[in-house]
């Protein structure tokens, strides 16, 4: 994207030379829409509860189908979604990178929230690349554990997630049972914003259209946009992760729903302070 003399260098994260972790390609993804309305699916957790659980039967975990709290950070790459939902006596932090301009970072869709755990990072990340206006390539990193057990075989062995290939599905079946692909190519091939009907879920959304807006105004002024570009240091840290921990419920609903969103929060800016995959 851009000029080839802008062309920055490639970058290093810190998932990708992580200890006890290797690359492993995955599957590409050919989709017939604009490559915005498939990037912006790292900004909504939202969706994770409604597409991929409650409306298809849970494609991930029953665990997602639980609307989380929510909130947003900007970090040096982009932004990160902060979400937490409560499973039990835990609770469960999840966090996805966007990565400006195309590159997601996404934590693993096998989590349940069930067992204690510290920062997991990343499985995978993918950069969305428009091809022109209406179709876009997906090109995948898989992050695999060296040790069994710890990444589920099927990601190892470079199996399509459920619902994001195109495929030979009815258009009833793709009616009642549609992933990420059916709601992304349905928003017709150039989704038209002014149709939409943008609620506080959509926050993310909002902050990363924004994020590209000022990119774009940065290099119609002949400024660099943000993003990559200003990373100088050699390894680049990343925040996509899913946290486990014990947090007993609170006496009342809301006061649940607001300790699970500061105890979120706080663990996020620990994160932006010290993240976990540079020790
Ligand atoms: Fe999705």
């Amino acid at each position: 994207m851009g000029p080839p003399d802008k062309k920055p260098p490639f970058p290093v994260f810190d998932s990708w030379v992580r200890p006890g972790y290797h690359i492993v390609a995955g599957p590409r993804y050919d989709y017939s829409c604009n490559w915005l309305q498939i990037a912006e699916n790292a900004q909504d957790p939202v969706h994770t509860a409604f597409l991929h659980t409650i409306v298809s039967g849970a494609q991930f975990t029953e665990e997602f189908g639980v609307v989380p709290e929510l909130d947003y950070i900007e970090t040096p790459l982009g932004l990160a979604y902060v979400a937490t939902r409560r499973v039990g006596d835990n609770m469960w932090l999840r966090m996805v990178d966007s990565v400006l301009p195309n590159l997601m970072m996404v934590s693993p869709v096998w989590e349940d929230g069930k067992e204690i755990h510290p920062f997991d990072g990343p499985m995978m990340s993918r950069w969305i690349v428009p091809r022109d206006d209406r179709t876009t390539l997906q090109v995948e990193f898989r992050h695999v554990s060296d040790e069994q057990e710890v990444t589920p075989h099927w990601w190892a062995n470079r199996v399509g997630m459920p619902g994001q290939m195109p495929d030979n599905r009815t258009y009833e079946q793709r009616q009642r049972g549609p992933g990420d692909f059916d709601a992304q190519i349905a928003q017709r091939p150039i989704a038209v914003h002014g149709l939409e009907h943008l609620a506080t879920s959509d926050r993310g959304v909002i902050l990363f259209r924004r994020q590209l807006r000022r990119g774009i105004r940065a290099v119609r002024e002949g400024r660099e946009p943000d993003g990559l570009l200003k990373q100088s240091a050699p390894v680049i840290p990343t925040y996509a992760n899913d946290t486990v921990i014990r947090l007993p419920e609170a006496d009342t609903l809301r006061e649940d729903k607001l300790l699970m969103k500061e105890t979120g929060l706080r663990l996020a800016k620990e994160y932006l302070k010290n993240p976990p995959l540079m020790d």
